[in-house]
């Protein structure tokens, strides 16, 4: 089976598509074949060696995958070749099969396709997770989405709108603004022309609810003193590289709460609680409540092109690759 592997941390030109056997289940183990592996930004950063984790190396990348199950090893209850899953797979994903165990596979709803499967988990996830756990959304509240036009910024325009929650998007393009425009967001901010607090103070009469953050740099001071009386400043990440320090006496004015959101560490931390979080995260879906966003499709020999592209910014949207 063809995978993409990582031989060396730092240049994403290094990454190569080899050939290799097939993985065979383990005991508590199933293997499934990859219709559709999504693509993250914390995927380029992990094998340019940018993440908190350094994987040792050589190590296949890809940590979502959706697809179908092709071998159950001894003691899988309850799964059958045959089943459609999705698997957050950590690493491993960017490959035409990879080994899982079975308890950690998730059954994929009928209402959505392989490609939207293989891009929900970790940035849904992480939205849910910010507006369910770490705080909430009342109906009718502004939600502010810096780098709207992105993975956790879709889904997180998508949440928020299914939560009652009237989005802002603020994106640094007309392209990403018509795409969380699609997910339901009401009004646009190119925050890269556009005075991004007074626009957004502009928009929501009164200041705004609730900021999702997963930029970070510039904008972040701008969305804090953007918000209104209790408003609440969720720390998702910093795709743009600078980590902003922000005047504390703008958390005091207004009462408002800056919130840090570390989705992967608290699964390790509470697995159990996750696993209610995915569940719930399976009924939106079934249910149509939300409707993640479709997307673009690459073959395994673009993981480098396409990782680079998200770290660049010139992809924005979802992105699978296609073994
Ligand atoms: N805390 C958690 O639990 C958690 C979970 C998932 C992801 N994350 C983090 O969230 C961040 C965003 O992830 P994502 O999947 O949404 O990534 P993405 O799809 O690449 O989107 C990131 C967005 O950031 C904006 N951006 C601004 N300056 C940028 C720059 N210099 N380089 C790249 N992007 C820039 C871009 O929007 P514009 O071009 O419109 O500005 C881009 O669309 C990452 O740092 C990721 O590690 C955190």
């Amino acid at each position: 089976m063809r995978t993409v592997v990582c031989t060396e941390l730092g240049p994403l030109d290094t990454l190569s598509v080899e050939d290799r056997g097939s993985p065979v289940p383990g005991e508590g183990f199933v293997v499934v074949d990859v219709r559709a592996a999504g693509v993250n930004f914390v995927d380029g950063l992990l094998c340019q060696g940018r993440y908190q984790i350094k994987p040792p190396t050589p190590f296949v990348p890809g940590g979502e995958v959706a697809g179908e199950v092709t071998a159950v090893g001894l003691g899988v209850a309850g799964i059958a070749v045959g089943d459609r899953v999705i698997a957050f797979t950590g690493f491993g994903g960017f490959a035409e099969q990879v080994a899982v165990p079975a308890l950690s596979l998730i059954p994929m709803p009928d209402t959505i396709d392989f490609g939207q499967a293989a891009t929900l988990i970790q940035s849904y996830c992480t939205v849910l997770f910010t507006l369910t756990r770490r705080t909430s959304l009342a109906p009718g509240e502004w939600v502010l989405v810096l780098g709207a036009g992105g993975g956790v910024g879709l889904a997180a325009t998508d949440v928020a709108t299914a939560l009652g929650g009237r989005v802002i998007a603020a994106a640094s393009s007309q392209d990403k603004l018509e795409a969380a425009i699609a997910m339901g967001a009401e009004a646009t901010i190119a925050y890269e022309e556009e005075d991004l607090k007074t626009r957004a103070r502009q928009i929501s009469g009164d200041g705004v609810d609730v900021v999702i953050d997963p930029v970070g740099g510039r904008h972040s001071e701008a969305a804090l003193r953007a918000m209104g009386h209790l408003g609440r400043f969720c720390v998702i990440g910093f795709a743009s590289g600078p980590i902003a320090s922000v005047p504390l006496n703008q958390v005091l004015l207004n009462n408002r709460t800056v919130v840090g959101v570390d989705w992967g560490g608290w699964t390790f931390k509470d697995p159990f609680a996750n696993r209610e979080l995915i569940g719930e995260l399976m009924v939106m879906v079934a249910s149509g409540r939300l409707d993640p966003t479709e997307p673009a499709s690459y073959p395994l020999e673009d993981a480098a092109a396409v990782m680079s592209g998200l770290i660049d910014r010139s992809i924005g949207g979802k992105a699978v690759l296609v073994p």
